[in-house]
């Protein structure tokens, strides 16, 4: 890796990996940061680490499978030991997150809650002094009324973006939703009352504010890697 934010991304993925235990149930991240983590973890498995897991996407359960990651239940484990994934954004300090640029905010919001550790890893990149300053956020939306979901968070003052394919097609997510970005910033509304405002809005089915979750945040750099807890 001559790419600085690669190699960077590649640390942190690793230390993430290390950190999954025999015995452990796991929470499975989405995005390219995961992609690495899961390659690693499949690779520990192959050499006889036991483990049990849960996908945050369609596509990461369809890698974890594929490298033969035992695939386990929200009915036969109610909890989980370890999540790990990645950030879109990490806001210094709070370690508070916006999630969801890759689609899959919905399962890692899901699947993540029932983790007694959430471990993300990213690269510098994503740390930001305030939450949407780089980033909109990602809202799930039912399909069904979708424009006048949009409206009720237009009179919220987020300034919804319907995403979109490049032919102009709706974006449609693991949970067959729509996404809309809000402007976080634009709003004047902090993450918590934003957090709140979203769960309030008929048609909202999820949001990509992932507030008091973060157990712990791993920056991988070229150099090695830097560890922020809350
Ligand atoms: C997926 O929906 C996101 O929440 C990802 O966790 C996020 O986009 C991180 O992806 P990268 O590791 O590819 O940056």
């Amino acid at each position: 890796p001559h790419d600085p934010a690669e190699a960077a991304k590649r640390k942190a993925a690793a230390y993430a990996a290390a950190q999954v235990q025999d015995g452990m149930a796991v929470g499975l991240g989405s995005g390219t940061t995961s992609k690495l983590v899961i390659d690693e973890v499949g690779r520990r498995v192959k050499e006889g680490l036991r483990i049990k897991a849960i996908a945050t996407s369609i596509q990461s359960h369809h890698q974890a499978v594929a490298l033969g990651i035992p695939i386990t239940n929200f009915a036969e484990t109610p909890r989980l030991d370890l999540a790990v994934d990645g950030a879109d954004e990490v806001q210094r300090g709070s370690l508070s997150l916006i999630k969801g640029h890759g689609g899959a905010l919905l399962r890692e919001k899901l699947v993540e809650i029932i983790a007694d550790r959430l471990l993300i890893a990213v690269d510098p990149r994503k740390i930001v002094d305030v939450l949407g300053s780089v980033f909109q956020v990602p809202v799930e939306v039912v399909p069904f009324g979708w424009e006048s979901t949009a409206k009720r968070l237009r009179d919220l003052g987020f300034a919804p973006e319907l995403r979109v394919h490049e032919d102009g097609k709706p974006y449609i997510t693991d949970g067959q939703h729509y996404i809309l970005h809000c402007d976080l910033p634009g709003s004047g509304l902090s993450p918590e009352d934003a957090a709140e405002a979203f769960n309030r809005t008929v048609g909202v089915v999820e949001h990509g504010l992932f507030l008091g979750m973060t157990s712990q945040v791993v920056i991988g750099s070229a150099e090695g890697i830097e560890i922020l807890d809350p």
